[in-house]
């Protein structure tokens, strides 16, 4: 298994990024050889918007018929910067199980986002399994408005609906002996036809320490803008860990394991010196193809500089030595 065959091509600097009409080229030669959508390009405009799409955006998360959900607003959680826009965030997405590109909305379609269950065990007195309707029924849920960064520097603020993750934690009384708590995708690769590609260690899985995963900032999305998550952003639940790059915050989850020793994940799996387990915002620690200096809001372009743990270093500092 070569690096290069391995690497998804969103992972490459957007100032790399193929243009379109090269991209295109380059599928239909690749389809050619048989090699399906390993190693195809992306195709992403500079600002991670294009009118075009958002229109058809628009129109899909229209027909997608998402439920309005019931929420109160939790103040603590304000922004220094303007929300991104609805169909910005809905065009330009990361969900490596549909699209290597960020056009993730066009190929989910066909994901069956319910009946879900979510399986709670592992470590655990009281494990358990929840459908979706339960949990949103059951856990005291808020909306909270996080900035979100991905490790390509990407960046974009929402506001997610949900419950903390420790109030999930707190429900399955977790043992003395579990230190880390583990997350996984659901694995369809009859439905989801990427999941059936060799080379990529399906399904996804992440993972946390016991300690990060109490703390106050973690969270479980069912919702976003108001209303259940469209597909392309998870639906329907995901995590959120806003001071970590956004590859931890893993979309779709069916499955959370509480364990006694540090789980694989995906990425790291992949690639660990590109993709630490830890995964950190941190504008002094460069990834090996990208600074990590600044960050470009998605929707405006704006640059920032980026901050430690995103900003969250009241919440999240006290955890990691200096
Ligand atoms: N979860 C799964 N299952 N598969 C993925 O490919 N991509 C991650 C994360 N969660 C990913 C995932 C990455 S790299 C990012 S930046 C965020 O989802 C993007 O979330 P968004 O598309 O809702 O903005």
């Amino acid at each position: 298994m070569t690096l290069i065959k391995i690497l998804p091509d969103w992972f490459l600097p957007e100032n790399h990024a193929t243009p379109e009409s090269v991209f295109l080229n380059r599928r239909r030669f690749l389809k050619g050889l048989g090699l399906g959508a390993i190693g195809t390009g992306i195709s992403t405009t500079v600002l991670g918007c294009n009118s075009t799409n958002q229109e058809a955006v628009k129109e899909n998360l229209k027909s997608a018929n998402l439920q309005a959900l019931n929420f109160t607003k939790n103040p603590n959680f304000v922004l220094d910067r303007p929300l991104t826009d609805e169909a910005v965030a809905a065009t330009y997405n990361n969900f490596y199980e549909f699209s290597s590109g960020k056009d993730v909305w066009r190929y989910v379609g066909n994901f069956e986002a319910h009946p879900w269950t979510v399986e709670i065990n592992g470590l655990v007195n009281k494990p358990q399994t929840l459908a979706i309707e339960d949990l949103i029924t059951k856990m005291p849920m808020e909306e909270r408005l996080y900035r979100h960064r991905c490790v390509e520097t990407w960046a974009m603020a929402v506001p997610w609906v949900g419950f903390s993750l420790k109030s999930l934690i707190q429900r399955v009384e977790p043992k003395s002996t579990a230190k880390f708590v583990k997350f996984t995708t659901f694995f369809r690769p009859k439905q989801v036809s990427r999941q059936d590609l060799q080379n990529y260690p399906y399904p996804y899985t992440e993972g946390l320490t016991m300690a990060e995963a109490m703390n106050d900032l973690a969270f479980l999305a069912v919702g976003i803008y108001g209303h259940e998550l469209p597909k392309q952003h998870g639906a329907p639940i995901r995590l959120v860990v806003p001071w970590k790059y956004g590859f931890k915050s893993i979309k779709s989850i069916d499955k959370i394991e509480f364990i006694d020793r540090q789980p694989a994940t995906f990425w790291n799996t992949l690639v660990a010196n590109e993709y630490d387990f830890e995964a950190n915002v941190n504008p002094h620690q460069p990834h090996p193809r990208w600074s990590q200096a600044t960050e470009r809001m998605l929707g405006t372009g704006e640059r920032r500089k980026t901050t430690i743990y995103n900003g969250y270093a009241n919440y999240v500092g006290g955890l990691y030595k200096a």
